[in-house]
């Protein structure tokens, strides 16, 4: 059975994430999305409210599970790892973490999937941006999650 991890802060769950995993599901048999820390980043979403959204966001996909973890990505069980590109900047962020994954844990592939373009301007990061100053975000992020991001920044 092919098992490959999709890795990520998901802070929020974008629908490129969404893209990226509905395709990669169609490659694996078994994907696991795996919620980490990113160490450069400083999240708005707790880890559990991510799993929330991100559970009920591939509820339809049956091979698709949602963990989440401490640590290394090295030290998660699958040995494929699934990452999406946008940019030439994601490009040399995926580089750099796929040698030096490699270089740790020789046995681990990192597989890449081009972002669809319809998605390729989307990240979290200026979701957040948007949403947080008043704008309408749901043409980048599932239905809930556009909501979430409301109630979290008119609480604020
Ligand atoms: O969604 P992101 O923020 O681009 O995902 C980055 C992530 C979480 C996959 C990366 O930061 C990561 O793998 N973090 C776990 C810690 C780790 O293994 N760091 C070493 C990378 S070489």
């Amino acid at each position: 059975m092919r098992k490959a991890v999709y890795p990520g802060s998901f802070d929020p769950l974008t629908n490129g994430h969404l893209d990226i995993l509905q395709r990669g599901a169609r490659l694996f048999d078994q994907l696991v999305i795996a919620i980490l820390q990113n160490g450069g980043k400083q999240p708005l979403f707790s880890v559990a409210e991510r799993r929330e959204m991100i559970a009920e966001a591939v509820a339809d996909i049956p091979n698709v599970a949602v963990e989440q973890f401490e640590g290394l990505l090295i030290g998660l069980e699958p040995n494929i790892v699934l990452r999406g590109i946008r940019t030439f900047a994601d490009y040399e962020f995926e580089q750099q973490m796929a040698v030096l994954n490699r270089q740790m844990r020789p046995d681990l592939e990192t597989v890449f999937l081009m972002a669809s373009p319809a998605h390729a301007a989307i990240s979290s990061r200026v979701v957040k941006e948007i949403a947080g100053l008043g704008g309408d975000v749901s043409a980048f992020v599932p239905p809930a999650i556009a909501q979430r991001l409301k109630g979290k920044f008119s609480a604020r």
